[in-house]
């Protein structure tokens, strides 16, 4: 192992610099993930069950309507999609990940709902006047960096019908972290990261003047292979959205915080839900 790149791998890039593989995608670390979202244990991933049914009974409540055409963007394996088919919607699910969409076709099959599900990343939407909901669920929204989000912002904006409304989640200034966590490792034969022996370098950094935070991690490989996980996380105040949704065409915005219960990620008021109408 060369110890002087790895050193120069680990330290604290500059801002936004890009990591050199995507978690969503990695055939192993996808099966893992799976077993995150669908886990009843943490609200990693996936929200659990309980808080998922309030959060759609939330939705449907603020969006009324009946037979709405709504995307799921970032629907992982469908847990938003299939409550919102049951309740007499026309559902469409977009992901990256093939593992948590062969999951959510089979389930969806299984119950007997018609959920169509797209493989694709979203930040390559090309539909036009097609939805009158589009949902972004997780706060995804504030892991994309500035062009990114102004992007997607114009996408969905597009993709919606006039009137439709794009409603999301955003950790605020309640949920951010500002301080550099501890370094951390991992030695394993296998894990979350490989199906073969791997060592994990962990840390996460802050970046004052921007407000980002980042969490990174270095995989090495037995064969001395190297890949870097860059998760970089945004908070975000209700004056903080108006700008951006404007910006992007939207006409109204209209926030709300404490929708969620507490959960051992954050508290209730540490999230904000967002609506914006075209
Ligand atoms: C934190 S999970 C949330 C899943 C789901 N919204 C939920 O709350 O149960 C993020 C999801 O977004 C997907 N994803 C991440 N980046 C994406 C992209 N650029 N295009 C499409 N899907 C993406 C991941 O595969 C993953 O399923």
């Amino acid at each position: 192992m060369n110890i002087k790149k790895l050193i120069k791998t680990t330290k604290k890039p500059e801002i936004y610099t890009p990591g050199t593989a995507m978690m969503w995608t990695d055939e192993h670390i996808s099966t893992q993930l799976l077993e995150t979202h669908l886990s009843q244990d943490t609200d990693l991933a996936s929200r659990r069950e309980g808080t998922i049914s309030s959060t759609v009974q939330w939705i449907l409540e603020q969006v009324p309507g009946e037979g709405l055409n709504i995307l799921d963007l970032g629907c992982g394996p469908g847990l938003y999609a299939e409550r919102l088919a049951r309740a007499g919607h026309r559902v469409t699910g977009m992901d990256v990940s093939a593992n948590s969409l062969s999951y959510a076709k089979k389930s969806a099959q299984s119950n007997k709902l018609a959920v169509s599900y797209l493989q694709q990343d979203y930040l390559e939407l090309t539909a036009e006047n097609s939805y009158d909901l589009i949902l972004l669920i997780f706060t995804d929204f504030g892991v994309l960096v500035p062009e990114q989000r102004t992007h997607l912002l114009n996408k969905i904006y597009r993709a919606l019908k006039p009137g439709g409304t794009f409603l999301f989640d955003v950790l605020n200034h309640n949920g951010a972290v500002t301080t550099t966590a501890a370094k951390d490792w991992e030695l394993s034969l296998k894990g979350f990261w490989r199906d073969s022996p791997y060592l994990a370098l962990s840390e996460s950094f802050y970046y004052e003047e921007e407000q980002v935070s980042l969490n990174q991690h270095t995989i090495i490989d037995e064969d001395g292979g190297r890949e870097v996980y860059r998760f970089w996380i945004h908070t975000f105040s209700q004056n903080d959205l108006a700008v951006l949704l404007s910006a992007a065409g939207f006409r109204t915005t209209a926030c709300s915080d404490g929708v969620l219960p507490d959960s051992e990620l954050y508290g209730s008021e540490a999230v904000t839900f967002c609506l914006a109408s075209k």
